[in-house]
């Protein structure tokens, strides 16, 4: 199933294009099924009603373990390196990940988990991680996985939205020279979430943690109890394998669904041919494994290539930004995928850190999560690829469950800052505001995808209509990506960003609705404006518009008293970078915030405002413009 050439390239695109039936029936053939399917695909954008490979039966796990154990079993599956790289890292080979795997899925019957019971898991990032989501998957349980920096009123949201029935923490987590105390933070949370029953905690970092009687229990004492034999469930291609939080242009996060069977051919798929992974090779991606990254490229994508799959605790800048190099050249890495932000944040320290740091074993370089800048673009060219390893920007959203648009390593020419060519089986499409499609090329609009793909979403937990609203219902008989897409004279994509009310800082996707609600719960604040600017490192920062008449203290003070109700509320990924108290917010005469005047400010270029001629208070503009040029 690996596409080698341009030409194979083309020739597949156009078989997936013309018989998407055949196409995929195939691919999954290179997967291992306890039943067939009677049918590839039935779908119906309008519902949306979406299912692929219908009556098949399976169980991801065996997939992305027992499979390989015959042959493959002494092969590292994990590789571990931990946030200090004084300590040891672990290598766990297949025969071991589907062990431990085994146990803790019996750990998880023992605390009475059973098939399609939501569990929620918040976790540092190490192999137990990767252990506890396929546990869950080898059960039936469907995971929630929710990264380590929201707060616990963000957790208990998401635990409660789907009525979670287990949690499994840690202590706590290192990231860098901090120390975050994970089980704290699922303590507070878990005060408002009457759904949770059992708590398991893994020890990390040994600090002191309180233990719920009857509810609490530590993962090393449970391991005591269980052996490691624990057969499968087995799983209807469309049962629910996992949901994952996400933010949209609303103020509530939505639990993006994914199914077992689609889900884990287009993730084992894309795997194989974008990143052209060869056997043996070590690939390391830097994601978490609490976004979509890290469930289908750390995870569930590798591992169902019988890959080896780095994982990595820490930050790119601790103890020095020399650390990925470091890990490059002490695991041997062929593959990195890694985020804009990290590249433009390690870009910052020159040459210095790169120094006498072997990198010659990489073969291939990826990008994930914003626009690719061309100076972030060539500088990982030329100091991390030496010119010589192709760099795939891979777009794709949590959605997506998988990539969509992007090169295919070693087949695609590619050029900087662009995503470049729909993967096999993908139709994007360019629509204008009324939803005409715009064909040809030179052309810019809204990406649509026009035609279904095994990794789709299927719904929203426990709201479909909403998941129809926000996805089919912009553009009929289209998925709606939220992206404006430039489509150039050679027909390749270049992605320009979200056209809707969706920031992206650091690859962090975060609401202007959320941050605006978060910061109106501050006491005293009567209104804000949030809207994205450009950020040399984050790609976008946050500026928040603020009317808080009557502040508690002096100015400065102020704003870190608001950005510590964000970080309560959000968690410190969705703190503003800049705040400016304001009097008033350019409104129209129907009460509309008009954002794109704050944008322009944010932004530092006022000269041209645009049309202002529906403002119900012009001196309001005037107001802030002369404010900001004082931040
Ligand atoms: C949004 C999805 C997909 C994994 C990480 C983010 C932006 C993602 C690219 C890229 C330009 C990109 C889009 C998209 N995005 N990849 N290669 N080039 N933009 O997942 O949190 O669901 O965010 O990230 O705006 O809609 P996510």
């Amino acid at each position: 199933m690996q596409i080698t050439s341009f030409k194979q390239y083309e020739e597949d695109y156009k078989k997936s294009i013309e018989n998407p039936e055949q196409f995929w029936g195939e691919v999954a053939q290179n997967f291992q099924w306890r039943k067939p399917w009677f049918k590839v695909l039935s779908w119906n954008f309008n519902e949306p009603n979406i299912k692929w490979f219908e009556g098949a039966k399976l169980n991801i796990t065996e997939n992305c373990l027992d499979r390989h154990l015959e042959k493959n079993g002494d092969k590292p599956a994990i590789i571990w390196e931990p946030n200090n790289p004084e300590e040891e890292s672990v290598t766990l080979t297949y025969k071991m990940l589907h062990e431990r795997v085994c146990r803790f899925a019996n750990i998880l019957k023992r605390n009475g988990a059973k098939k399609g019971d939501r569990i929620c898991i918040y976790m540092p990032m190490v192999p137990e991680l990767a252990i506890a989501v396929l546990a869950c998957a080898r059960i039936g349980a469907v995971h929630s996985v929710i990264f380590g920096g929201f707060s616990a009123k963000s957790i208990a949201d998401r635990i409660n939205d789907s009525r979670c029935k287990l949690v499994i923490t840690a202590d706590g987590a290192y990231r860098g020279n901090k120390q975050i105390p994970l089980k704290d933070v699922i303590d507070d949370a878990l005060i408002g979430c009457p759904t949770v029953e059992k708590c398991i905690v893994l020890t990390h970092i040994r600090t002191p943690v309180s233990m719920l009687k009857g509810r609490d229990v530590w993962w090393e004492d449970e391991v005591k109890h269980v052996n490691d034999i624990c057969e499968a469930e087995e799983m209807d291609a469309e049962d629910m394998l996992f949901i994952l939080y996400t933010s949209g242009s609303t103020g509530k996060p939505k639990g993006v669904v994914h199914t077992c069977g689609g889900y884990m051919v287009y993730a084992g798929y894309t795997f194989s041919n974008v990143f052209n992974y060869q056997p043996g090779e070590v690939y390391f991606c830097t994601a978490d494994i609490g976004w979509i990254t890290g469930h289908s490229y750390i995870v569930y994508g590798p591992l169902s290539q019988g890959a080896t799959s780095v994982l990595f605790e820490g930050i790119p800048t601790y103890p020095s930004p020399s650390r990925f190099w470091d890990i490059v050249e002490k695991h041997k890495v062929n593959t990195l995928y890694t985020a804009p932000t990290a590249i433009r944040s390690l870009m910052s320290f020159g040459d210095e850190p790169l120094k006498e740091k072997d990198l010659s074993t990489i073969r291939v370089l990826g990008s994930v999560g914003e626009p690719i800048n061309e100076e972030a673009w060539h500088w990982f060219d030329e100091k991390i690829g030496h010119g010589k390893a192709p760099i795939v920007d891979t777009w794709w959203q949590t959605e997506t469950g998988g990539i969509m648009i992007s090169p295919i390593a070693t087949v695609t020419p590619t050029k900087p800052s662009y995503a470049t060519l729909p993967l096999p089986g993908i139709q994007p499409v360019l629509v204008d505001e009324n939803g005409n499609e715009i064909e040809g090329n030179g052309v810019s609009g809204n990406l649509c995808i026009k035609f279904p793909w095994p990794g789709m979403l299927r719904t929203t937990y426990g709201d479909h209509e909403r998941c129809k609203q926000t996805y089919f219902s912009a553009y009929e008989n289209l998925y709606f990506t939220g992206d404006g897409c430039l489509r150039d004279e050679d027909g390749y994509y270049r992605i320009t960003g979200r056209v809707d009310d969706v920031l992206n800082v650091s690859g962090h996707r975060i609401g202007t609705a959320e941050v605006e609600n978060a910061i109106n719960m501050h006491a005293g604040v009567v209104e804000s404006a949030v809207v994205g600017y450009p950020h040399d490192v984050k790609g976008q920062g946050i500026y928040a518009f603020v009317i808080y008449p009557e502040m508690h203290g002096e100015a400065e003070l102020s704003k870190k008293d608001i950005l510590q109700t964000v970080t309560r509320v959000i968690g410190a990924i969705a703190k503003p970078d800049k705040i400016l108290f304001v009097s008033g917010l350019p409104k129209t005469r129907s009460g509309k915030i008009m954002r794109r005047i704050l944008r322009k400010i944010a932004e530092g270029d006022t000269s041209n405002l645009g049309d202002t001629s529906t403002l119900l208070d012009p001196a309001v503009v005037e107001e802030i413009m002369d404010a900001a040029q004082k931040l």
